[in-house]
């Protein structure tokens, strides 16, 4: 019988890591430090002091995660690479040991079955590329694409699907802006606007060097994280005005990407805090990508025609971050990014939540609420497939719980539960039902 929400056959049901944020062995097998080593150091930076050290010991213990997954039926798994591993100093000498691990990571997703989808950047940047100037001077960008396209080379034979960097916004905002995260800094106007422009200018030359170094076809793609207001009501106007609103919001990213500008009047209003723009990089940064991924986890407010843009409110149910469940947010999300931006294809490359998880005295973890928020978010996701929006995967965010950035080991969005103690791995109970739910392709 089929499932209420039934999925298209092909649709891509996977999981999400980051490096940093699960591997651990920091200092092993030649590996250069990361912005993220530095600013973990730092005293008050990171809750309770925690630091990416150890976090899920991935890195020796990868073989259990990858069967755990196998075991749980999950068909692809999106993965980020320590560029610091692959190339120590940023560029140049390139260490074996470190493209070693990926190389074993990949053989083993695939003997296993499971897809490998590839992101290069989730934001350990070498610190020897900091120490030059990290992403404000534009030897990043292109220290960025010789490494894209030597992953390629190395892994672009069983890799198809790659994506260039996580979550530009967070990189650059809270990276170089509001500086919570790694390198902590706080940039005025006019290097900040560069930092955002180089990394656009990364991600275009990535996309380029990927294809010009993977031995077969494959498909590349940026994974941005566009915040926005859904809209009041289903009526014309309140749709209409939450699109312009999106499209407004995201315009110095997405103007640049799809359409290969910035919004009109955009760079006289920051004046002479605008980034230097050099011949040719908007068509570098508009190079036609085949997907995109969309990290989607919650709308901050609500927009009306009428009234304009809102909080939403207060008694919208929360996790354990301060974000509000809002499930439409898959529904609106992919819908308004499908009519402003016409990507070929779409995927939910992250969503989930976080909850104060523990295992009960049977050792079992009975995290019920993150099944009620999955259902809610794949109703709605299951809402834009079915209106023909070219959603084609969704990937959980998190496979097992892991070092959230400035949070430290505080918050649990795993599949998986972690004991940092022991580091012993644990399914928790919304684990079971995602296996289901893959099995029978809907819920
Ligand atoms: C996203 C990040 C990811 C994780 C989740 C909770 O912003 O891409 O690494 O921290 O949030």
């Amino acid at each position: 019988m089929a499932p209420f929400f039934e999925f298209p056959p092909d649709f891509v049901w996977g999981c999400a890591t980051a490096a940093y944020q699960i591997e651990g062995a920091t200092d092993e097998d030649g590996r250069g430090a990361s912005i993220w080593d530095t600013f973990c150091d730092k005293a008050g930076a990171i809750r309770d002091g925690d630091t990416g050290r150890i976090a899920c010991d991935h890195y020796h213990r990868w073989r259990e995660d990858l069967d755990i997954m196998s075991g749980l039926g999950i068909r692809a798994y999106r993965f980020s690479v320590s560029w610091p591993r692959v190339f120590p100093s940023g560029s140049g000498t390139l260490n074996e040991k470190g493209i070693g691990f990926y190389d074993r990571l990949v053989d083993g997703l695939l003997e296993r079955n499971i897809r490998p989808f590839l992101t290069c950047y989730h934001w350990d940047l070498p610190q020897a590329c900091e120490d030059r100037g990290g992403w404000r001077v534009r030897e990043t960008p292109e220290a960025f694409a010789e490494y894209c396209g030597t992953l390629a080379a190395r892994l672009g034979d069983r890799v198809t699907d790659w994506f260039t960097i996580n979550e530009l916004w967070c990189a650059w905002w809270l990276g170089y802006v509001d500086g919570i995260h790694a390198p902590g800094a706080r940039e005025p106007e006019r290097v900040h606007r560069q930092v955002c422009h180089n990394m656009l200018l990364g991600h275009g030359l990535a996309v380029r060097a990927i294809r010009a170094g993977a031995p077969r076809p494959v498909r590349v793609g940026i994974v941005p994280n566009p915040g926005f207001a859904i809209p009041f009501t289903e009526g014309r106007d309140d749709v209409d005005f939450a699109r312009a609103e999106f499209e407004r919001g995201q315009g110095a990213q997405f103007g640049p990407l799809f359409r290969g500008a910035y919004p009109a009047g955009l760079l006289e209003e920051w004046g002479s805090n605008a980034p230097v723009i050099a011949p040719g990089d908007m068509a570098a940064i508009s190079e036609p990508t085949d997907f995109v991924g969309l990290n989607y986890y919650s709308s901050p407010q609500v927009a009306s025609a009428a009234w304009g843009v809102r909080d939403v409110e207060p008694w919208y149910p929360r996790t354990d971050f301060p974000w509000a469940v809002v499930p439409e947010v898959l529904y609106w999300g992919t819908r308004f990014m499908h009519e402003l931006y016409g990507p070929r294809e779409i995927v939910i490359a992250e969503n989930g939540c976080c909850f104060p998880d523990r295992l009960n005295a049977e050792g079992r973890v009975e995290d019920y609420a993150r099944v009620g928020f999955l259902r809610g978010y794949l109703a709605a996701l299951h809402r834009a497939v079915t209106e023909g929006i070219p959603v084609t995967g969704y990937f959980y965010w998190s496979l097992m719980d892991n070092f959230e950035w400035q949070y430290g080991f505080a918050k649990r969005f795993g599949l998986v539960h972690v004991d940092y103690d022991t580091l012993a791995r644990t399914p928790k109970a919304s684990a079971l039902w995602y296996s289901r739910l893959i099995a029978a392709n809907g819920f």
